[in-house]
């Protein structure tokens, strides 16, 4: 098929697309590198064994899009969106502007160019904080802040243009905690400035970069007391989407389904797991609660595995060993945005 890949510069995106390519699949990306780097798709197309076609856009833009469209697209995989949780709070109406205008302008395009296929990236994000664990597709939605806000609404959105159009076909995937990096080290999370997430700062504290991991509560109600959450190598993500673009293109209607292990992780399981995995020691210290952090989630991936015949196959010592790679043979990407940062 002929999928045009949003954001596809991107951490899960980058990925996603060697997977695609692999799979034999014609790739079109557009992104505006706003949070990654077009090298990236250099290392993807050689991951990859064969070219994508690049347009350097903003899906907000319609002759950016009109672009992307015009070798004919088949679906769609949307990953273009901002995602700092802190920043929302403090931007809200760059989120809902980049995040929600920029689908309502992709689904038009879509429709224009009578593509009818969508794989859209949701997150668990849209549970807050869950009544129960593991978490399944029909719990509770309970958004907390201006980001969850704009993928909530894009779920809704999503489900309504496919409400209206017969043949549409959507698969909303709620991502837990995805971590690691492709086995090559050619690609990887690139976070920029002092990481939000645990893994790339675990990372960081192992190359010296980061004095020492700062664990956020050993309060929890939890089997250790730090927070536990549902760590996903993003390998095994990626081929989800593919997965999920099978599935799209075999059904129609709008499916949202829950991608994770569903093997809870403590903060401290994490971190002893990465340095047995990599020989790395990671100082720590416990310091008070993040606020706005859940005490505990993972996923019931049930429904992914019976619809897309999809499990997650890497473990905890893989994703931490894949993580150290990319980012100790250089993180390659990542210490040029460290020297743009400071
Ligand atoms: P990322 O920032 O690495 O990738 C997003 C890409 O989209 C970037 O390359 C960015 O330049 C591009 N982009 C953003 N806005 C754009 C726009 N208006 N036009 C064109 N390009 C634009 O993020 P990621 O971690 O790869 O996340 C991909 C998707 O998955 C996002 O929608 C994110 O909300 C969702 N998600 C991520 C996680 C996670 O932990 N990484 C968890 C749940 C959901
Ligand atoms: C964050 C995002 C969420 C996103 C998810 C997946 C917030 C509030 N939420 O959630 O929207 O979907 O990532 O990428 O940002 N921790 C530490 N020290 C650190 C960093 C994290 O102890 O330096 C702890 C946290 O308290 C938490 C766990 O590690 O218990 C995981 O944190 P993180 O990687 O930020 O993921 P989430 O909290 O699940």
């Amino acid at each position: 098929m002929n999928i045009l890949v949003t954001g596809g510069a991107g951490y899960i995106g980058s990925h996603t697309c060697v997977a695609l390519l692999h799979a034999g699949h014609a790739v079109t990306v557009i992104d505006n590198l706003c949070n990654s780097r077009a090298e990236v798709l250099d290392r993807v197309q050689a991951l990859g064994g064969r070219t994508l076609r690049f347009v350097q856009g903003d899906i907000r833009d319609r002759d950016a899009l009109a672009r992307a469209f015009e070798d004919g697209i088949d679906a769609v995989i949307h990953f273009a969106a901002l995602k700092a949780v802190g920043e929302s709070c403090a931007q809200p109406l760059r989120y809902f502007d980049n995040n929600i205008g920029g689908t309502i302008a992709l689904m038009q395009a879509m429709e224009a160019a009578g593509a009818q296929q969508l794989v859209f990236s949701s997150s668990a994000t849209v549970y807050g904080q869950p009544d129960r664990v593991p978490v399944k597709e029909d719990a509770p939605l309970r958004v907390t802040n201006p980001y969850g806000r704009t993928k909530l609404v894009m779920e809704q959105l999503i489900g309504d243009w496919c409400a209206a159009n017969p043949q549409a076909s959507a698969v909303l995937l709620r991502y837990f905690n995805p971590v690691g990096a492709h086995p090559s080290g050619l690609i990887g999370e690139d976070p920029r400035g002092e990481p939000n997430n645990l893994m790339p700062y675990i990372v960081q504290v192992a190359s010296g970069q980061r004095p020492q991991l700062r664990i956020f509560g050993n309060d929890y109600p939890t089997v250790d007391g730090t927070g536990v959450r549902d760590y996903l190598h993003v390998v095994d993500l990626a081929d989800a989407h593919v997965k999920a673009l099978d599935y799209a293109n075999a059904h129609t209607g709008c499916e949202t389904l829950n991608l994770g292990t569903g093997k809870p992780c403590s903060v401290l399981e994490l971190v002893h797991a990465f340095e047995q995995a990599t020989g790395q020691p990671i100082p720590h210290e416990i310091v008070a609660r993040r606020p706005g952090d859940v005490a505990e989630y993972w996923a019931d991936p049930a429904r992914a595995n019976a619809l897309l015949g999809w499990t997650a196959q890497r473990d905890l010592t893989q994703m931490c060993a894949d993580a150290w790679h990319w980012w100790s043979q250089g993180g390659g990407l990542a210490k040029n945005n460290k020297e743009q940062d400071s």
